[in-house]
């Protein structure tokens, strides 16, 4: 990601917690739905196996009005959904990339930007070909908790921090 403009960190103390983060960063982007649609929004999500990254996104699927299965895209690379009544939302896993050219080759670029939420998991591996993220939220695992470090790269991004702590 580019320099953030504003680091926070905090702790989720359980499963619950997580959520509802993920309630509150929806609910921004809700109220901020023409920002999406003039600029696009990229969540980058860093963290080791079992850190929570896809149970984040689960959530946040769910309160952006998803009532569907939501399935970790390990195997398919991408989950395309739409969120919001007509928001295409996708939620990337580059886990099993073998090379970053991969995110090229398969066309990945055309899923982000203007009008598209982007959720990513494993980023590092489709570096430097994935767009930069507008919101970086890195999870350490801690027992049950997670600390949780937000960098915002955009003025949303800072925006939805805000509304989110
Ligand atoms: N505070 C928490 N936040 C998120 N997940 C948690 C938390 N505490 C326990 N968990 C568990 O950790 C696991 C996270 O798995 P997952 O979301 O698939 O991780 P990742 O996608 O980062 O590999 C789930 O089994 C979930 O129930
Ligand atoms: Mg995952």
């Amino acid at each position: 990601m580019t320099d953030p403009i504003f680091t926070t960190v905090f702790t989720l103390d359980n499963e619950e917690a997580t959520v509802s983060l993920a309630n509150r960063v929806a609910a921004s982007l809700r109220t901020h739905r023409d920002v999406v649609e003039r600029q696009g929004f990229n969540i980058r999500l860093t963290g080791d196996l079992g850190a929570g990254k896809t149970a984040f996104t689960r959530a946040l699927l769910r309160a952006l009005g998803v009532s569907g299965r939501v399935r970790s895209p390990t195997f398919e690379l991408v989950e395309d959904y739409d969120v919001l009544d007509g928001l295409p939302f996708h939620h990337f896993d580059f886990y099993r990339f073998e090379s970053p050219v991969e995110f090229e080759d398969a066309g990945f670029r055309d899923l982000f930007g203007p009008g598209q939420l982007t959720v990513c998991e494993w980023s590092e591996k489709a570096h430097p070909y994935l767009p930069d993220a507008d919101l970086e939220l890195t999870l350490t695992i801690r027992g049950l908790s997670r600390d949780v470090t937000a960098r915002a790269a955009s003025a949303l991004a800072l925006t939805v921090i805000e509304e989110t702590l």
